[in-house]
């Protein structure tokens, strides 16, 4: 029996746990919510859906109600409040912080063995957050971002190729940030040709500049944060973790001295699987990379500085 909790039952909780139900990820996935009867309502609506699409996970909805997510395997956190248009991911932390710790201490009560999967803004330092408050090995905290931008990365690709976005591959590491980001263009391939050799210098600048303000585009679009690729990003994190796939995914997870940083979660490729965090892949990134890697590195650190600043750690 596999149990996973997705906490927020927001745009991207919902669509998160829809995804994992939906794709029969887990046996049993529950939503909690603070808001008495949105996740019961969310899971009984997508309930309904079972016998329309075929699934046979169960989704379980409640209200604040920890005991109900007892034993999980692994808890999405994605609570906290989403952007508006023209605000940064770093500009939600005074608010956040504090949803996201308490939420990740009760749940941990209930799943004392659960891996955690962090999602809300912003997203680096909440790993981080988790990782420092919560005491829990580092393989067991893993932030989503870099899922969700190398998917994005994989899109404009694919838009700027005219090809389907499931033959090109893409990494996107370092900070999920609108200036933090950063998409490996070179390593980037179409059916293992090189993008570059195949796109203009120019093409390639404006496909890594729509990548970087992905989120930020959205935002404008629908007046606030996405949510259909950010929880279907999340539930491609967790079934990696619960189906022990072994998957390459970019995200958000504790350096010791990997990729010359330590005491920081940033994104970059990781095994996922039945551990959570089986390894690091140590990528050979050039100079350039690497400079705009340890810049990513100085910005995630000053929004992690933060949180001393507020005193949530
Ligand atoms: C985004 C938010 C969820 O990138 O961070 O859409």
């Amino acid at each position: 029996m596999s149990k996973v909790t997705v906490v927020g039952a927001g745009n991207v909780g919902a669509t998160c746990a829809n995804v994992l139900a939906f794709n029969e990820v887990a046996d049993e996935v529950i939503m909690l919510d603070v808001k008495e009867g949105v996740s019961e309502g969310k899971a009984m609506d997508m309930m309904q859906t079972a016998q329309l699409l075929g699934f046979d996970s169960t989704l379980v909805g409640c209200t604040n109600d920890y005991a109900k997510t007892a034993n999980s395997d692994v808890v999405v956190i994605t609570s906290g409040i989403p952007r508006k248009p023209g605000m940064t991911r770093e500009e939600l932390i005074g608010v956040n912080a504090g949803i996201v710790k308490t939420v990740a201490e009760n749940a941990l009560k209930y799943s004392p063995n659960a891996i955690l999967v962090v999602i809300s803004n912003p997203m680096d330092t909440m790993t981080y957050l988790a990782l420092k408050s919560l005491g829990l090995p580092k393989n067991r905290i893993i932030g989503m971002g870099g899922a969700l931008d190398s998917s994005r990365f994989k899109y404009y690709l694919s838009q700027a190729l005219g090809c389907n976005a499931n033959e090109v591959e893409g990494l996107v590491i370092g900070g999920h940030g609108d200036t933090t980001m950063i998409p490996l263009t070179r390593l980037a391939t179409y059916k293992g040709t090189p993008v570059s050799t195949l796109l203009s210098a120019e093409k390639l600048e404006e496909v890594v500049k729509a990548t970087m303000v992905g989120g930020a585009t959205l935002t404008g679009l629908l007046g606030t944060s996405a949510w259909y690729a950010p929880g279907a990003a999340g539930a491609y994190v967790v079934e990696s973790i619960i189906h022990n796939q072994k998957k390459l995914v970019p995200c958000s997870v504790a350096l010791e001295g990997e990729y010359g940083q330590s005491d920081i979660c940033i994104g970059v490729p990781v095994i996922l699987g039945k551990n959570g965090v089986e390894s690091i892949v140590d990528l050979n990134l050039n100079a350039d990379e690497k400079a705009l890697f340890t810049k990513s590195a100085e910005a995630v650190r000053k929004t992690n500085d933060v949180l001393k600043e507020i005193n949530v750690l």
